[in-house]
């Protein structure tokens, strides 16, 4: 009989796989639309009116820490607690719970960093409607407005973000299923006896406001719960019925039944933006950048879902969440971070949207425009309203303020940003052996071979299959003597088998999640019957990170990495592909409380345990598939299962764009597209992108035919090599944005705005991107393409080609023809890049080669860069402050390079050999002065036709000061 399940398990899995690459896009009905998700109905039904809730004033209470004020529903009489912290940095954080709720409510835990130091708040100003905080030692403040209930964030006179204005904070509390009848009843009536009574008590109005208050509002007749509808609901329908029907007490989706134990317990808040026309971030959707208006559509969805062949341009969830918005005009940025991990929807509506540039002319010209405002709406499934608002006013101002929060990028091992090979998989040893070597014959670096599922002993990850991979070690080994590195597979569902040491291990400690009954829950997945590790539970966390310990996966070594897949968690039987939102975590609470850190926490569970292995001396390095809020800390993100289609390539740049937003820097996408078979065109260009991703790995479907990229003929190898050489002499840079990513939370790879946000131009610009401040990549992403046309932004700027070095001013759309071989990379005047020319096997083969500056003069004749290295892969940077940082400037005719930080000590053997100079004039004499007055002559070339300056071997040590003087 076992033999039968699990052979039917396997047909399943088998039919799985089948139906994943013959399907040609998304089955959508596998997957909820908001309607479908009965809170996210219940509350989009909840129109914009007159907030029934009003703040107390009179119980307004003044902490070390915070503002406490409660709030009532007029209509339910729920009463809430509202509190108001003024953060550090610049920030506000405002939660909203119940007063008294039945059970505790779940808050997000684990992904701040720490409790967020506060500032004192001061009450300003006081009225009969109103107070007035001075919110920090800025010029902000915030307005409490009691009824209706709303908040105010003002700097100086100007209105930057108000709080439940369009009256959409809905909460629903927390109750006994068997109270709802009595509930309705007792609601009803008491809403009926307020109505009566306000007909009579026109003078006591004036007389009392604050029992005024306790009637309900006509405005928002919408927000009154099912319960208040009581009146108007035929009477004879039953009760129980209704709320089956609301999906409040529980809610069926195709076969899924979700058993809601606890009942409706979703909450919403509006944000008006007033000022913006753009926001952006909320990763993860296949969508453009800048975020669209939902008002004809679902709203932008937050559930961590494995999508099979997701499709582009909408906002369906995707395989993580971060919600996180940013909204940028040409004055300022702000922040709005909902710290919820239960299912979310973001609505977004804009009273500019849909007008045309003309209308908005013709408003303009008509004296008539209407200032521009974004609303946006949040709606979770369950938790609590915990929110903060980052006041920016800068975007690197937000960068920062949101990594305070939740922790800035991991800077990853060094050879984590070269390239990394991968493929579902490679076959054998044999089959590895030969890519390795491939990769040599053919001259192409590579730092990493991937492992997928098929490496294992049958699904059951930390093994090996015996009969492909006898001898990891060896394997390991081998690589490890080119310098390389492998990265295997450990997805978190652990095949059911009592044979099996891993699911016994779990078992015996119990810490698999449980079905509503208690029972394990089981789940089918790639072994078939599976059980799901409770990853919320730092038990589990600890047991699952000593399972990297060298003696305990075997056949393991230093050069062993990890990928975490299907973490969001894929669940091929279950609701949507995932976990059923009944299933039971550490501590009681629903997957419905905790589903998008689920993934958060596998990956931060595999990192612990590769640090662990190295005796916490090694950076670890893990890739994921779902995320949440501060996945960053652990390591990178890929954009899943994309296609080998022209469109996918594009979307690739906005949706790691996105994820830099929100503090994911280490993105990128599968290169060549993981389903179906790219055209060599399409392989090629996707290279020529990838090579300028932040994470930049080669991967394909089973199915698909083998696609090394020496695999296409001399002329495509050579096109190949040419970008991901390009990218191994560019790592100096990559490397030193990544620690700058990770001291100060600012992406590497950045949407134009970013860098240039007075240029209205830039504010939806998807299609080219910047790598830190210098670097603008506009890749060749149409098919058949003979040119593309790049913005190159910024008044006054001057940009150079990276190849011709030609000279470019801005702002110019800029027309540029194309061959195979271009990729348009532009250099921005008064930025200093680092490079290594000599390229070699792997980063590691590059350590103590010598370094090129390039030099790009500003119109005023000046720039800038820095650089940093360290030895590339242990935490000595951060225990023992072991690195350098360089500062490199150029003014008046001298090139110096000085420490940037003094509280840094390494030593490299790396040398500076060549210096080149665009935008220069031709010296007479060229002199290198070191720190102790020494000085000689450096030889140089000038080429009078690009104003190329190149100077020939400095030979100073990289680390060294040193100062250039041309005379
Ligand atoms: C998932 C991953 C994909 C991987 C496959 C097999 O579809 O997204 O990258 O190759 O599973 O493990």
């Amino acid at each position: 009989m076992a033999a039968v399940t699990e052979r039917f398990q396997q047909l399943f899995v088998v039919w799985i796989v089948l139906s994943i690459t013959s399907s040609v896009a998304v089955d959508r009905n596998n997957f909820k639309t908001c309607s479908q998700s009965s809170f996210c109905k219940r509350q989009r039904n909840v129109k914009p009116g007159s907030s029934p809730y009003r703040a107390l004033l009179n119980s307004l209470e003044l902490t070390e820490k915070n503002i406490k004020v409660q709030l009532i529903n007029e209509v339910n009489k729920v009463p809430l607690l509202l509190e108001i912290y003024g953060l550090e940095g610049n920030m506000t954080r405002i939660k909203i719970t119940e007063l008294n709720p039945l059970k505790p409510r779940y808050e997000v835990p684990d992904v701040l960093i720490q409790d967020p130091p506060t500032l004192p708040l001061a009450v300003t100003g006081r009225d009969d409607n109103s107070i007035e905080l001075a919110l920090s030692q800025t010029d902000h403040r915030l307005i409490i407005t009691s009824k209706p209930f709303r908040l105010d964030i003002m700097a100086g006179n100007e209105l930057v973000l108000s709080v439940n204005s369009r009256g959409l904070l809905v909460f629903e509390h927390l109750r006994q299923r068997k109270d709802t009848f009595s509930d309705k009843i007792s609601s009803t009536v008491g809403s009926m006896w307020d109505r009566i009574k306000s007909l009579f008590s026109s003078e006591s109005k004036q007389e009392n406001s604050e029992s005024e208050a306790e009637k309900p509002e006509d405005g928002n007749s919408e927000q009154l719960d099912a319960a208040e509808k009581v009146d108007e609901a035929e009477p004879e329908k039953n009760e129980k019925d209704e709320d089956t029907e609301n999906g409040m007490w529980e809610e069926t989706f195709k076969t899924h039944r979700d058993s809601k134990p606890n009942g409706p317990t979703s909450i919403s808040l509006d944000f008006s933006l007033p000022g913006f026309e753009n926001v952006y971030g909320i990763p993860e959707h296949a969508d453009n950048l800048k975020l669209k208006t939902t008002d004809n559509g679902d709203p932008y969805r937050l559930y961590n879902l494995d999508v099979f062949q997701y499709e582009l341009y909408n906002p369906m969830s995707l395989y993580g969440a971060v919600p996180l918005m940013l909204a940028h005009n040409a004055q300022r940025t702000l922040g709005i971070f909902w710290l919820n991990s239960a299912e979310t929807w973001v609505d977004i509506s804009s009273n500019t949207a849909g007008k045309t540039v003309f209308g908005k002319m013709l408003d303009y010209v008509q004296g008539s425009k209407e200032a521009p405002q974004t609303d946006v709406r949040w709606i979770s499934e369950s938790g609590i309203i915990d929110v903060f608002i980052l006041l920016g006013p800068k975007s690197t101002n937000v960068f920062h303020q949101y990594a305070s929060l939740t922790g800035t990028q991991a800077l990853p091992p060094l050879f984590t940003i070269g390239y990394h090979q991968c493929r579902w998989n490679y076959n054998d040893q044999e089959d590895v052996r030969n890519v390795d070597a491939g990769l040599d014959d053919h001259d192409i670096p590579c730092d990493v071979i991937w492992l997928d599922i098929e490496h294992t002993d049958g699904k059951r990850y930390f093994t090996w299959d015996p009969n492909k991979f006898p001898k990891p070690q060896d394997m390991l080994q081998e690589l490890e003597a080119k310098k390389r590195k492998m990265v295997t597979i450990v997805d978190p569902h652990i095949k059911v088998d009592s044979g099996y040491k891993i699911y016994n291990e779990i078992r015996s400690h119990d810490l698999y999640t449980k079905s509503k009954d208690g029972n394990d829950y089981e789940g089918w997945c790639w072994p078939g019957n599976a059980g799901y590790p409770d990853f919320t539970n730092p038990e589990m966390r600890s047991l699952w990170a000593k399972m990297f310990a060298y003696d305990q996966y075997e056949g393991s070594r230093e050069n062993l990495y990890t990928w975490n897949d299907m973490n969001e968690p894929s669940v091929f039987n279950g609701p949507e592909v995932t976990m059923h939102k009944d299933v039971v975590h550490n501590g009681g609470w629903e997957n419905r409380d905790v589903h998008n850190l689920y993934g958060y926490y596998v990956q931060m569970a595999t990192a612990e345990g590769q640090v662990l292995r190295s005796g916490g001396k090694e950076r670890p390095f893990v890739l994921t598939r779902a995320f949440f809020a501060g996945s960053q800390r652990y390591g990178a993100v890929w954009t899943g299962d994309n296609a080998a289609e022209w469109d996918h390539l594009k979307i690739s740049i906005p949706m790691c764009l996105s994820l830099g937003l929100a503090g994911i820097s280490f993105c990128g996408a599968d290169v060549g597209g993981f389903f179906k078979t790219p055209s060599t065109e399409l392989l090629v260009r996707w290279y020529q992108m990838g090579a300028y991703h932040p994470f930049f790995r080669a991967h394909a479907h089973l199915d698909t035919p083998r696609r090394e990229p020496w695999l296409f003929g001399e002329e495509n190898t050579k096109l190949i090599r040419s970008v991901v050489r390009e990218r191994y002499a560019l790592l100096p840079f990559w490397y030193t944005l990544f620690y700058n990513a990770y001291r100060t939370g600012v992406p590497v790879m950045r949407p134009l705005w970013v860098e240039f946000p007075a240029d209205v131009t830039t504010f939806a610009i998807d299609n080219e991107f910047m790598l830190g401040n210098a670097l603008l990549v506009h890749p060749v992403a149409e098919e058949g393409s003979r040119g593309v046309t790049a913005y190159l932004p910024g008044t006054g700027e001057v940009w150079y080609d990276v190849r011709s070095f030609q000279k470019y001013i801005a702002p110019q759309q800029l027309y540029i023809p194309v061959t195979m071989s271009s990729v348009p990379v532009f250099q921005r005047g008064g930025t200093i890049i680092p490079r290594k020319n000599r390229v070699r096997r792997s980063s590691s083969c590059m350590i103590n080669d010598p370094y090129t500056l390039y030099v790009a003069l500003s119109s005023q004749n000046t720039a800038d860069g820095e650089l940093y290295e360290d030895d590339g892969h242990s935490f000595n940077f951060q225990t023992k402050k072991e690195y350098i940082h360089r500062k490199f400037t150029f003014i008046n005719n001298i090139l110096t390079s000085s420490n940037a930080d003094n509280s840094s000590h390494f030593t490299t053997k790396a040398w500076l050999e060549k210096v080149v100079v665009m935008g220069a004039q031709k010296p007479s004499k060229v002199h290198i002065q070191m720190k102790d007055g020494s000085t000689s002559e450096v030889e140089y070339e000038f080429d009078a036709a690009t104003s190329i300056l190149t100077l020939r071997k400095p030979a100073v040590n990289i680390a060294s000061d040193w100062t250039i003087l041309l005379r």
